[in-house]
Formats: C-alpha cells, sequence, structure tokens
C-alpha cells in the first residue's frame, strides 16, 4: 500500500494549486478524525458534475479514473507532479490566497514524475505528513497539530529541509506520542526568525512526568536520522522528554533553545509540575554532535545511555538534574564510548557532572571527557559517579558489571550549595580504572562520607 500513500500525497500536492485557483468550486476535503493514533491521509471528492467543467481538463494521466463515488483514484505507476517552484501546499490553508500560487501552479501528469517540488509550505499537519516525500523544502508554518496526531516528517527524500515557522503548538490529548518526528538522511532541520515549538505542556504538567499521572506524549523523535543537522530550534513546554535521538549517524545538533521554565511552578506539595523533562536523550548512535544548546528544565540537561562519538559543547542548563551518562545498563544497547562533554555551564540543578551505571547489569563505559565545566547553585552533587542504580533510584551498593574507564574530568569549578556533597564516588571494587582527574575545584558544600572504590586519580 506504500504507492498509493505516496500518489495521495502526490495528487494532494498537485491539488492544492486548483483549490487555491477555484476556491468556491467543487473539491470538498473529507477530513477524518483524530481519536486514532495514526496520522491520516485526505480523501478528495467533488460532485459528479463539475460546475466550472474544468475538472476535466485535468490530466491525470494514462489509466487514471475517477470513482463513482466521485473519490480521484490514482493507479499504480502514475504521479503527478507540480512544476510550480514555490507551490503553496495544503487543503486548509488559511493564509495562502489565489494570487500566490495559482498563477504559476500547472499540474502534470507523468508516469515517471517523481520530481520534488522546491517549496512546499503547509499551515496543516495532515498536508505536511501527505506530501512530505515530495517537497525538497519544507516550511512549517503556524501549524497546530490536531490531538493524537504526530507531525510526522519521518521518511524525508534525502537531502530535504524542513523550516518551523511561527507557532508549532499541540491539542491535548493523553497518549503516547511523540508530537514530532523525523527520520532521513541529509535532513536539514531549522526554525524561521521568531519562530517557536510550543508543547503545550502545561496541559497535561502534574508533577509525575513518565512515572505516573495522565499519559504524556514524548515531543520530539530524532530517530534514524543521517548526517544531518538540526539547528535554531526554540522551544518550550514540552509535555515530559524532549529531545529523543536514538539510531542517529553523523547528527548535528546547534544552537537549540529549550525553554521549559514554566514547569518549576510547584503544585501544593512543593513539587515543580514538569518532571522528567530530559532536554537530550541519546541511545544507539554514533556521531552525535550537540553545541550551543541553551536548556531551562527539570530533569537531565543530557543524557546518554548508549552511543559512540558524541559530543556535548558549548551548552547553558538550567534548573534540572546536570549532564549525565546513564543510566547505563539494562536495555539492548549498554555500551557508551568516545564522549566529549565541554565547555559548559550548569546552574541552579541537581547535580553538575553525572555517570550512574546500574546495579547487577552489563555493559560499558569507555573513554569520557568532561573538561571545561562550570557549576554554581548545585543542590545535591556537583560531580555524582555511581554503579547502583535500579529502577531510576540509587541502592547505595555498586556492582562491576558496567566498567567506568579511561576517564578525563578536567576543569570542573565553581560552586554547590551548603547541604550539598561536593563529589561523591561510588564505584564496586576493581569497576572504575584509568582516570584522569586534574583542575577540579568545587566549593560551597560537604565533602561525601560516602566514597567506595575510588581511583587513585580522583579525590572524594
Ligand atoms: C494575497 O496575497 C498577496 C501576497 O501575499 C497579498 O498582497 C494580497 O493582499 C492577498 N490577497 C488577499 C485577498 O488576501
Ligand atoms: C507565497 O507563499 C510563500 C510561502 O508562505 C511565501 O514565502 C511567498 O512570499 C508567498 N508569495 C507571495 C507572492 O505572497
Ligand atoms: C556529516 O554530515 C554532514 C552534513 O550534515 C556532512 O557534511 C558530513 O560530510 C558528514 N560527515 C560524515 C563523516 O559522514
Ligand atoms: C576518545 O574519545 C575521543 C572523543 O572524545 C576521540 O576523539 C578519541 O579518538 C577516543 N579515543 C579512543 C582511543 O578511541
Ligand atoms: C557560585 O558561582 C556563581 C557563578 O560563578 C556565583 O555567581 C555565585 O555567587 C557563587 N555562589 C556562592 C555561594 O559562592
Amino acid at each position: 500500500m506504500v504507492y498509493q500513500k505516496t500518489l495521495t500525497a502526490l495528487l494532494l500536492g498537485a491539488g492544492a494549486g486548483l483549490i487555491d485557483a477555484r476556491p468556491a468550486h467543487g473539491w470538498n476535503i473529507a477530513r477524518h478524525d483524530h481519536h486514532e493514533h495514526k496520522p491520516k491521509s485526505f480523501t478528495f471528492s467533488f460532485p459528479s458534475s463539475d460546475p466550472t467543467g474544468s475538472i476535466a481538463s485535468i490530466p491525470l494521466g494514462t489509466g487514471s479514473a475517477i470513482a463513482p463515488s466521485g473519490t480521484v483514484v490514482v493507479p499504480s505507476g502514475t504521479a503527478i507532479a507540480s512544476s510550480a517552484s514555490s507551490a503553496s501546499i495544503g487543503t486548509t490553508e488559511k493564509k495562502s490566497n489565489s494570487s500566490n500560487s495559482s498563477a504559476s501552479t500547472s499540474v502534470a501528469a507523468s508516469t515517471a514524475a517523481t520530481t520534488a517540488s522546491a517549496g512546499c509550505t503547509f499551515t496543516d499537519a495532515d498536508s505536511a505528513i501527505a506530501s512530505k516525500a515530495s517537497c525538497s523544502s519544507i516550511v512549517l508554518s503556524g501549524i497546530t497539530v490536531p490531538a493524537e496526531t504526530t507531525l510526522d516528517m519521518t521518511d524525508l527524500a534525502d537531502g530535504t529541509t524542513v523550516t518551523f515557522e511561527g507557532t508549532t503548538t499541540f491539542e491535548y490529548a493523553e497518549w503516547e506520542g511523540p508530537l514530532i518526528s523525523f527520520s532521513g538522511k541529509d535532513i536539514t532541520i531549522t526554525g524561521a526568525s521568531g519562530h517557536v515549538i510550543d508543547g503545550n505542556g502545561a496541559k497535561w504538567w502534574d508533577g509525575e512526568g513518565s512515572n505516573g499521572g495522565v499519559t504524556k506524549p514524548k515531543f520530539f523523535y530524532a530517530h534514524s536520522l543521517t548526517d544531518s543537522t538540526i539547528s535554531n530550534l526554540n522551544i518550550q513546554n514540552y509535555p515530559v522528554q524532549c529531545f529523543s535521538i536514538n539510531g542517529a549517524e553523523n547528527l548535528s545538533v546547534k544552537d537549540v533553545t529549550i525553554d521549559n521554565s514554566a514547569g518549576d511552578e510547584t503544585n501544593s506539595d512543593g513539587d515543580a509540575l514538569g518532571h522528567n523533562t530530559d532536554a537530550f536523550d541519546v541511545g544507539s548512535s554514533t556521531g552525535v554532535y550537540i553545541s550551543g544548546a541553551n536548556v531551562k528544565n527539570q530533569d537531565d540537561c543530557l543524557a546518554i545511555n548508549s552511543g559512540t562519538d558524541i559530543s556535548f559543547t558549548g551548552a547553558t542548563c538550567s534548573g534540572g538534574h546536570g549532564i549525565s551518562i546513564g543510566s547505563v545498563g539494562g536495555r539492548d544497547d549498554n555500551d557508551v564510548a568516545n564522549i566529549y562533554i565541554a565547555d559548559s555551564t550548569i546552574s541552579d540543578s541537581q547535580n553538575g557532572v553525572r555517570i550512574k551505571t546500574v546495579y547487577d547489569a552489563t555493559g560499558s563505559v569507555k573513554n569520557v571527557t568532561y573538561t571545561g565545566i562550570t557549576l554554581s547553585g548545585i543542590t545535591k552533587y556537583g560531580i555524582v559517579i555511581e554503579q547502583d542504580y535500579e529502577n531510576g533510584s540509587p541502592t547505595g551498593t555498586p556492582t562491576d558489571g558496567v566498567p567506568i574507564t579511561d576517564l578525563t574530568v578536567s576543569d570542573v569549578t565553581g560552586n554547590v550549595t551548603d547541604d550539598a556533597e561536593e563529589v561523591y564516588i561510588l564505584c564496586a571494587s576493581g569497576a572504575c580504572s584509568d582516570w584522569t582527574w586534574s583542575g577540579v575545584s568545587i566549593t560551597g558544600g560537604e565533602a561525601s562520607s560516602k566514597c567506595e572504590n575510588v581511583p587513585s586519580a580522583a579525590s572524594c
């Protein structure tokens, strides 16, 4: 059924110019409701007699047919491409008008038409989802994504650029999400000046995150993105975890702003409403380069569960749980290697630098560098490295199944609050080795009395 989906998409793209040209006549777009999880496709239908008579002039291509029901059916092997260089595509366009797209739009049928439209601006999610594969440059302009719908930008054509413009927001539903999903090769994802991607998170925030309360949708899947770049996005108020980066190869994430500070508001128990609001969760990826992130949230600024060749540089993290590796262990993929975390500040957070591995699990954490990290107002641990996590909480008993080797901690400076511990290291015997430790100067808190099996290079 893949070809039908593609053809529907192409048809939709081609049809939009006609809609714009003759908005008053004939074409009715039947849209399915959104009470299911899967993105929907459109069905075009029109009266059996076309008042303008121009339907008949649309060259639908050899073998195309108009079904008795009035639904356009395009058979396998036929595709329709728009030749407009900047076609405005969208069946429920609110912004476009006839002067923008009609004059230059023509509809051509070809048995081999796969030419992507150079420019496609969408103002509704369904149109964007339906036509994405035929556009090399997509603008998502002011889209309100319906409830229980993923703004599904997966399987884009190689080389596609997607630009968020205006305000992108999401209607409320209690479901798993994700609200946005991307995949593809050579994909560029960016935001126009003044844009905001607003997750509408306050509707879901109940202080319980993904541990309970209402079911909250995941936010932004960057899965299976290869040789791609995400840059200059401005995100706020996502319900629970923000970016899930998985199966990525050579993905750069540059200058992304993530502001979930509104979730700092507390409930009657004094708990922040936003919870488990990790900014970047990275797993099973090779080559992820995150630079210049500016994050305000209530959980990890970065959490790497597995993967190799990952850097996180020039970040500003505030309000959360610090820059973390782990917890490592207990998943399908439990190896972390070649990580470079540098030149970042962490303020008003529970932890600064953190590595945690899972109790009684296996895996590895190898060749990790933290350098040039400035801390301020850290409330729990300036640096924390522990091998005792179970079900998301420390047990106090470390195990050696996930060794932490070839770790460099250098130039980690700044302060913690007076009841915080400056450095806490809890290793199993022999499970932490080949560490380099220099220029660590953390002030304002207490020395830990709980450290175990600290490698000789480090101090606790
Ligand atoms: C249609 O769009 C053009 C270009 O953006 C604009 O100049 C014109 O005022 C618009 N017309 C209407 C009726 O909205
Ligand atoms: C047509 O729409 C596109 C996308 O919104 C916009 O960039 C372009 O300026 C518009 N052209 C006119 C003539 O309004
Ligand atoms: C990584 O991706 C960028 C584009 O995003 C590309 O220019 C570069 O060549 C890629 N590097 C490798 C090693 O594939
Ligand atoms: C260690 O990781 C760094 C990235 O931080 C990488 O450049 C280096 O090649 C790695 N070393 C080894 C021995 O793999
Ligand atoms: C902690 O460090 C920050 C940033 O350098 C500084 O502004 C703040 O005054 C320090 N706090 C204490 C208690 O020293």
